[in-house]
């Protein structure tokens, strides 16, 4: 049905995009149940390696274990309730917290709690950060409020399984991390990510280079994959690209339900994370961390880097003119092209999670 061309359906509503008590409910609907990308297990190679982060508002450390094993914890002191670690990223033997001094090992157990140390009541054996779901597929690292969310592998197979293919995935390091604050609601970004419609207006390099008559997008559960092939030739010079090179691999443009991007680039190991976190309703935290096998891009894949950038600024300036028009009395929702299908499951998901109509309703048939 989604992708059935006697039907034309039409986009959620626009009041999703500009109202706090949505952003609220999506917070408790979506945030608190999906897996939530952190990134690359060699961005915490070492033990005491660490990461902190937020998800749906809540704060939380990733850490490498003395036992090499990743957890995850609520990055809340559980004597009275401080946030513990306090740096984005970093090595610690111990965690500490600021306020009283209690300390926690790696793996969360309470270590010593300064204030207690006479009190023989006091069993510091039951004490300890509280746990969050972490899960490693692919070398990609995810985590999940909900403690009864079907695993990460189950939740992405189609992914994974396509994912697998990329053998280099393992020895990819982290080249750079980009922060960038965003003014539209975070749909509005996945929406954009989700649909080359707009391609050959809104990126005539990408146009130019990509051969977008092949252009595909295929929606599947709880993820899409979209890419095409790069056009023969007079154009392979435009992005510098070696593609006889024997780890020459196809573009990949993935999206995972409901908020990461994860892109495959031609040419050798490469990956790029994006990750769009509500900061607002009509502010979004972009998060961009490139990756290469080896750390390094070749000459080749710098130029690459400096084309997708292009390529980004572009999105950027459209979705926030698009989060105007969203406030507008003009229309309450858009409509949907047959070929906008990757949006209308996107759309469909976040009416299921949200309890709104299950089916986007066809606008015309
Ligand atoms: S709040 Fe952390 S030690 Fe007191
Ligand atoms: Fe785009």
């Amino acid at each position: 049905m989604t992708n059935d061309k006697n039907f034309i359906f039409s986009t959620i509503p626009y009041s999703l995009y500009v109202d706090p008590d949505i952003l609220a409910a999506e917070n408790e609907l979506i945030f608190e149940r999906t897996w939530q990308i952190i990134g690359h297990e060699n961005d915490i190679k070492n033990p005491g390696d660490f990461i902190t982060c937020d998800v749906a508002g809540e704060p939380i450390v990733v850490v490498r274990g003395e036992d090499n094993l990743i957890r995850a914890f609520y990055n809340v002191c559980p004597h009275r309730a401080t946030r513990l670690e306090n740096n984005e990223a970093g090595n610690k033997k111990i965690l500490q917290c600021s306020y009283h001094g209690w300390t926690f090992h790696l793996d969360g157990k309470l270590h010593r709690a300064p204030n207690f140390k006479d009190n023989p009541c006091f069993c510091s054996s039951d004490i300890s950060l509280k746990t969050v779901r972490c899960e490693v597929e692919g070398s990609l690292v995810f985590v999940n409020l909900d403690p009864n969310a079907p695993s990460l592998y189950e939740t992405y197979k189609d992914f994974f399984d396509d994912f697998s293919q990329f053998n280099f995935h393992g020895e990819l390091r982290q080249f750079n991390e980009r922060i960038r604050e965003i003014k539209c609601n975070w749909k509005a970004f996945v929406d954009n990510y989700l649909e080359c419609d707009h391609c050959p207006i809104a990126h005539p390099g990408f146009a130019a280079t990509l051969d977008l008559s092949k252009y595909q997008i295929i929606n599947q559960s709880n993820c899409s994959v979209q890419g095409t092939q790069i056009k023969e030739k007079q154009n392979k010079q435009s992005l510098k690209l070696d593609l006889d090179t024997a780890e020459v691999q196809e573009g990949r443009f993935y999206w995972l339900w409901p908020n990461t991007m994860i892109t495959v680039y031609p040419g050798p190991g490469n990956i790029s994370i994006i990750k769009m976190s509500p900061i607002d309703h009509e502010t979004t935290k972009g998060t961009y961390q490139v990756y290469f096998k080896g750390g390094e891009p070749t000459p080749e894949q710098q130029t690459l880097l400096e084309f997708a950038e292009q390529v980004r600024i572009e999105d950027l300036e459209l979705v926030e003119r698009e989060q105007i028009g969203f406030r507008s009395k003009a229309f309450s929702q858009g409509i949907l092209s047959p070929s906008e299908h990757g949006v209308l499951y996107f759309h469909n998901l976040i009416r299921e999670s949200l309890n709104l109509e299950k089916e986007a309703l066809p606008v015309k048939s």
